[in-house]
């Protein structure tokens, strides 16, 4: 079941998150980066466990961004992540949003859902904004991906 999480669950979110922020394949997020974007989460509920959550950010008028894409390690290639990722795609499209993008090192998850290779340069400058928390500034060896609403 995917819902939106309640601000208390923002811990299980954090968890879940830096599982894979450590491994270098998501940006760490602070419960205070949470809290703050706790409407922007979506939450893969099976009974009272958060076991996938993913974020759609605006950026601006046109374009989003998917963060925080993480399924638990028991939970995988169970469709989990797919549909956390369509869910935030038909939220851009209520949004009114034309184009959502995402970093990444899972390209060919990402494929499946649709999504195609871009060239991260064209990507505008406030896109960035958040990568100067990442470890790997401003090295960064994630592809970019996009879809088209
Ligand atoms: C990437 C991730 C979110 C995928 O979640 P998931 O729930 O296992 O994915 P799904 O089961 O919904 O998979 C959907 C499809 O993609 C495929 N797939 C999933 N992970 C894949 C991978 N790493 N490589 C290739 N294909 C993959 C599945 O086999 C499935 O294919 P199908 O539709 O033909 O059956 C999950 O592996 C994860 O949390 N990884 C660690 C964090 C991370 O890297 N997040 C992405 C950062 S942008």
């Amino acid at each position: 079941m995917i819902i939106r999480p309640k601000v208390t669950e923002g811990k299980a979110i954090q968890q879940l998150v830096n599982l894979y922020a450590v491994q270098g394949l998501l940006i760490p997020l602070s419960l205070h980066d949470i809290y703050e974007r706790i409407r922007e989460f979506f939450v893969y509920k099976i009974e009272d466990q958060i076991v996938g959550v993913a974020s759609l950010h605006v950026i601006w008028e046109d374009l989003a961004e998917v963060r925080s894409m993480a399924v638990h390690p028991d939970y995988q290639r169970r469709g989990i992540g797919k549909a956390l990722v369509l869910r935030c795609l038909d939220e851009g499209r209520d949004l009114g949003i034309k184009q959502v993008f995402l970093l990444t090192y899972k390209k060919e998850f990402f494929e499946k859902v649709g999504f195609q290779l871009i060239d991260k340069s064209k990507l505008p400058q406030k896109v960035w904004s958040d990568c100067i928390k990442c470890v790997k500034f401003p090295d960064c060896d994630e592809i970019a991906m996009s879809i088209m609403l």
